[in-house]
């Protein structure tokens, strides 16, 4: 059967999945990837952050968010008085997926198929962390915790029931990576500005 299901243990220590993930084989994004990256953070934090898949630093280092958007991140969740530390950070999918330019690797958006095939690794950090909050960074992140896709202007920074299979609301805003690319300061401030917003009002709905 296609898709992560088989390859994803029973236990639901996060140390035990984490070391599992890199054998993954349940699609196909392993192939060209160095290494799958799974999450960061304790099995006790109220805040679960879903990113969408690791970018060129993160594949290299075995880590998410260590590269530019994780910078963007970390400093958006101190403006809104969250503690980096106490969060648990993952992504919809734990295989970097590019496109290769002669030495460059160039980013690739990851397919529905791949958001689903991918989705029991997120499954069972669901189990393993039981969040009171899922905020879903992008859309890649809503497909996946969502089960469908959703227009992120028209429901982000609103507090949403947990869909079926999820265990806490859910709260949608946009990617660190889209505030990097707004390219006028002060444009690129009030979208940083609008980021740090939604994650207040994401850890206000985790206390
Ligand atoms: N962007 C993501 O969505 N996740 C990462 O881990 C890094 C960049
Ligand atoms: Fe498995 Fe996800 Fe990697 Fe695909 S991207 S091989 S489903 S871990």
């Amino acid at each position: 059967r296609p898709g992560a299901e088989g390859w994803v243990p029973e236990s639901r220590e996060l140390s035990v999945l984490d070391a599992a993930v890199d054998g993954c084989r349940g699609c196909e994004l392993w192939q060209n990837a160095t290494q799958a990256v799974f999450s960061r953070g304790t099995p006790d934090a109220t805040m679960m952050l879903v990113g969408e898949q690791p970018g060129d630093q993160e594949d290299l280092a075995g880590e998410p968010f260590v590269g530019p958007a994780g910078r963007v991140l970390e400093d958006a969740l101190i403006a809104a008085g969250i503690d980096p530390e106490r969060v648990y950070l993952t992504n919809a999918v734990k295989h970097f997926r590019f496109d290769q330019r002669g030495k460059r690797r160039i980013h690739a958006k990851p397919a529905v198929g791949h958001i689903v095939a991918c989705h029991p690794w997120l499954q069972a950090e669901f189990d393993a962390v039981h969040p009171r909050v899922v905020v879903c960074l992008g859309a890649t992140a809503a497909r996946s915790v969502m089960g469908r896709a959703v227009v992120i202007g028209k429901v982000r920074g609103v507090l949403l029931d947990a869909p079926e299979g999820v265990p806490a609301p859910v709260l949608i805003t946009t990617h660190p990576s889209s505030v990097l690319r707004v390219r006028e300061k002060p444009e690129r401030e009030a979208a940083f500005d609008a980021f740090v917003i939604d994650l207040r009002a994401a850890s206000n709905a985790a206390k």
